[in-house]
């Protein structure tokens, strides 16, 4: 299995380009079994996930084409058509491996009339139901059955009637779910208490370019006109501003100077604000964000909350450059259970941290030391590679696969900026 070897202590600086957001696109890529008209979308991450997905939509039915990469992107353009949904069953092992799946079962449920997808079972961060799936579907007028690991969901006559959905909490996944399963409806649809992370927008702004009629875009409560067909479109996925995110952390713990090119600074202002305080300067230009830091960095007190909060998925990222903070911070997760994996490991990198409930305590050291490491979780293991990138000697990064999932060409783009890391097999 491959492993990433960091020799830390290198100061990062330099041009490094934004990939299209993994969780904008694996919302987007269900929208092709919404139409029989074919999608494209543009600047598409190559990522272990969105390959996983592709895999996913091709047994449902879907061709994808793969047109190379156009010059003006940093990213893929495929090309999707559901010309016929030919199963409408996502199966166990697809589902296990990659949790998203469950997003074709709003958009499955609405086109064809039913969807059987499989439970998601546990999950490293947390137990992670899908409760909110399913009730949103039952408001929009689906039957769910649940029968041996599966969930099907059969909307009645072939065609749900649309209804009211109000979300106890907010939940980014059900809420895609309950507007992809809308457009199609044959009445008008509201969701209250609405996700409003930046992929939803990225979501209904695809829809609507699709022919669907979505207000309070952005907002916590959508209306939605459900429409007897969508049309074909092009769209291109938005930056992802957890990989932004990320880059930044580790260019505030190295002392360095990044520009993150291709992000929006509005969809990131609770990273960015996090940021400045710890004492990092942001320079926002027209398509990119300067951040730049001299090495010394002032404790934070943060909490995870739904957008436009501040991310659990920058968690990690910030607490693994808050080891080296003069001082001490104070961060408490309020999204997912169980999403300190990390905080052993970078104690053995030489961190200080107490994990207490939902709150983590971390002390600033004055350094780190590297470690062989591995992480249970993406941002988890991103983690990992900042807190590699400032300490002495080599960090081994295990578990290559999770950065995968969400990192596009991570080690090359860290080259670039003059860090020292490299991917290595086994041997
Ligand atoms: C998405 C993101 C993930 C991010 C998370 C929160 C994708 C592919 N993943 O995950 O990177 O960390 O949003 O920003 O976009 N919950 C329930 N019942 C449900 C659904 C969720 O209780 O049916 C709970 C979850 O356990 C969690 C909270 O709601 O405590 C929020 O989760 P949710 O927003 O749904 O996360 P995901 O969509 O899975």
């Amino acid at each position: 299995m491959d492993r990433i070897i960091i020799n830390g202590g290198k100061r990062l600086e330099g041009r490094l380009p934004i990939s299209g957001a993994k969780n904008a696109a694996l919302t987007l890529l269900p929208c092709a079994l919404l139409t029989d008209e074919p999608l494209t979308l543009r600047n598409l991450p190559r990522l272990a996930d969105v390959d996983s997905f592709g895999h996913l939509l091709n047994q449902l039915g879907v061709s994808t084409m793969i047109e190379g990469t156009s010059p003006e992107d940093f990213g893929r353009v495929m090309t999707m058509r559901a010309n016929r949904v030919t199963s409408t069953v996502a199966p166990y092992d697809i589902v296990r491996k990659m949790r998203a799946s469950i997003l074709v079962l709003g958009p499955l449920v609405a086109r064809a009339g039913e969807a059987t997808v499989s439970l998601p079972g546990g999950c490293a961060i947390g137990n992670r139901p899908i409760d909110l799936h399913l009730k949103a579907l039952e408001a929009l007028g689906a039957e769910i059955e649940l029968t041996a690991g599966y969930v099907k969901a059969t909307a009645p006559g072939g065609r749900l009637p649309g209804g009211t959905v109000v979300f106890p909490i907010v939940s980014v996944g059900a809420t895609e779910n309950a507007v992809m399963a809308a457009v199609l409806a044959s009445g008008q649809s509201t969701i209250q208490n609405a996700a409003r992370e930046p992929e939803i927008v990225d979501l209904c702004r695809c829809l609507v370019a699709m022919g669907a009629r979505i207000d309070g875009i952005g907002t916590e409560t959508l209306t939605i006109e459900g429409r007897k067909e969508l049309h074909g479109a092009t769209y291109q996925v938005m930056a992802d501003r957890i990989e932004a995110g990320s880059y930044a952390c580790a260019a505030a713990i190295t002392g360095g100077s990044l520009d993150l090119i291709g992000v929006n600074a509005d969809e990131m202002r609770a990273t960015l604000h996090a940021l400045a305080q710890a004492g990092v300067i942001i320079e926002e230009k027209r398509d990119s964000v300067r951040v730049s830091a001299d090495g010394r960095l002032k404790p934070l007190t943060l909490s995870t909350a739904p957008y436009p909060g501040f991310a659990t998925d920058m968690q990690a990222q910030f607490m693994a450059m808050l080891t080296l903070a003069e001082g001490t911070s104070v961060l408490t997760e309020t999204i997912f259970e169980n999403r300190y994996m990390h905080v052993p490991e970078l104690a053995r990198m030489g961190a200080d941290i107490q994990v207490t409930g939902r709150s983590a305590v971390v002390h600033g050291v004055s350094g780190l030391t590297g470690a062989p490491v591995m992480a249970t979780d993406l941002r988890a293991s991103m983690s990992l590679i900042i807190a590699g990138l400032a300490a002495s000697g080599e960090t081994q990064v295990q578990r290559v696969y999770h950065l995968d999932r969400g990192y596009e060409r991570l080690e090359e783009k860290l080259q670039a900026v003059g860090a020292d890391i490299e991917r290595a097999g086994d041997g």
